[in-house]
């Protein structure tokens, strides 16, 4: 089954509010990524709204249906989030932890601290028709918690492994990705990755484990700026499958 492609826009929003304006739009990466072979697009609506806002995602859940593409809400586990989220209905929602003084999101969820708010939440999205989905780290012991918690999907963090000092350490990283990968598989999860990859680490990844989809965000709008929100994505789903 080949990995398919979930475009984070997050940073094209995080252009816009630079200047507080009405450009770029959200929406039109979202529709451009898609065209060019995207499976979905991601958004991150966070507490502080310092990208993504309530309207961009309201838009993309539009163009999303319209698509036949998925929406994949990130968000943090908060009533608020929740209340939207079953409003708006996402195809699916990826619970992230959030604190506002970070760049971007740090660490997967702490799923010891917030097994029990997980299940309470994921019973809700369920009723909502809303698949559910950890972001977690690449950590083999979450495996029977996430599935206990009652999600269905998780996202690995690949941010250490994209962001290694060097070739061992990208390499140490992969094997604990790995293992987790196949911990959460034989629990019965879907497995998804993300965080920090571009077309230069992608093909390794996927080399040691068959990924269902990636969640690309960043080097995607950064390339975009150069060639094209299309070319990018053309770019990168070639890096993806030239195994
Ligand atoms: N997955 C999650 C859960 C994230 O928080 C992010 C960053 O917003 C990504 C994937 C995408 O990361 P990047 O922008 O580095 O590609």
């Amino acid at each position: 089954m080949r990995c398919e492609l979930s475009v984070n826009v997050d940073h094209v929003a995080t252009l816009r509010q630079a200047r507080g304006g009405v450009e770029p739009v959200p929406a039109e990466a979202a529709r451009l990524s898609l065209g060019a072979g995207a499976a979905g697009i991601t958004v991150h609506l966070r507490e502080d709204r310092r990208h993504i806002q309530d309207h961009d995602v309201r838009e993309i859940r539009v163009l999303c249906t319209e698509a036949r593409a998925e929406l994949n809400l990130e968000m943090a586990l908060t009533e608020e989030m929740l209340g939207i989220a079953c409003d708006l209905k996402p195809e699916r929602v990826t619970l992230v932890p959030e604190r506002r003084a970070e760049l971007t999101t740090e660490g997967g969820l702490d799923l010891a601290r917030y097994g029990d708010s997980v299940a309470r939440a994921a019973a809700r999205l369920s009723n909502a028709g809303i698949t559910l989905s950890l972001f977690l780290d690449p950590e083999p012991t979450l495996a029977p918690m996430a599935r206990a918690a009652g999600a269905a999907m998780v996202e690995i963090h690949t941010g250490a492994y994209s962001n290694g000092r060097d070739s061992a350490a990208a390499e140490r990283e992969l094997g604990r990705i790995e293992l987790a990968a196949h911990a959460f598989e034989s629990a019965g999860m879907t497995v998804h990755a993300g965080h920090g990859l571009t077309v230069r680490n992608v093909g390794a990844l996927l080399k040691r484990y068959p990924f269902t989809e990636l969640s690309i965000g960043h080097t995607i709008v950064s390339r975009s700026v150069e060639v094209g929100m299309a070319q990018a994505v053309r770019e990168m789903l070639e890096a993806m499958r030239r195994l």
